[in-house]
């Protein structure tokens, strides 16, 4: 048993690098499939510095039940998500809190109740991670997801209960699961 989780620590230290790698970078999209792991061991591959691991889960719990306000925003800033000016983030809101540095919001953007923000997915056989970009004077609807890589223009909307797996131009309004376009917004709605 030991010997196969030494194995594993082997073959996890290509990808860990890579990852790693990533993390440096300003590349949007990792997507790593590693061979002779299974899913059960992908948590070597993203492990990090625990003490700083549990202080996102405490943040993110703690704000998930917070109503919009300055303190919570700061708190997001200090696990290191990029928050913007005047941005309202509602209670419910769920941040990813393996990889909350990839997650940037522009100034005066709302999230809804129940947005979530999922910066890496785990398949069987891949790990994927990405970036989530959401411009200025965006508007996601309540209990919308957003998917790894997936960047938001200025003065877009997303409406509710949407799932938003591609980018989505400025002054766009989708919405639906998966999202599309609705129409293209003259003004803020
Ligand atoms: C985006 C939003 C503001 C648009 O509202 P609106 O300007 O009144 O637009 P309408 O409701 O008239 O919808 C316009 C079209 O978009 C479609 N549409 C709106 N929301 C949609 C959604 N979530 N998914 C799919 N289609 C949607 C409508 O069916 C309509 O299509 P049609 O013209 O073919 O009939 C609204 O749908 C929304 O999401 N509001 C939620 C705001 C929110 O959650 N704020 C944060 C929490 S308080």
């Amino acid at each position: 048993m030991q010997l196969l989780f030494l194995l594993m620590i082997v073959r996890a230290y290509k990808y860990i690098k890579q990852y790693l790698q990533f993390c440096r970078s300003n590349e949007r999209i990792l997507e790593l499939q590693p061979e002779g792991m299974s899913a059960r061991y992908y948590g070597l591959i993203l492990l990090r510095n625990p003490i700083k691991m549990l202080l996102n889960f405490i943040v993110v719990s703690f704000c998930f039940i917070l109503p919009s306000s300055f303190i919570k925003n700061t708190l997001y800033r200090f696990i290191g998500i990029k928050v913007g000016k005047n941005v309202i983030i509602a209670m419910g809101v769920l941040m990813d809190p393996n990889h909350p540095e990839l997650i940037t919001i522009g100034d005066e953007s709302i999230l809804g109740v129940g947005t979530w923000l999922m910066t890496h997915e785990l398949t069987m056989k891949r790990i994927r991670m990405g970036r989530i970009d959401i411009g200025k004077q965006v508007l996601i609807g309540a209990r919308s997801t957003i998917r790894s890589g997936v960047i938001i223009g200025d003065r877009a909307a997303v409406g509710l209960q949407s799932l938003v797996l591609k980018d989505v131009h400025p002054k766009e309004l989708v919405g639906g699961v998966p999202a599309k376009l609705i129409k293209k917004l003259e003004e803020l709605v």
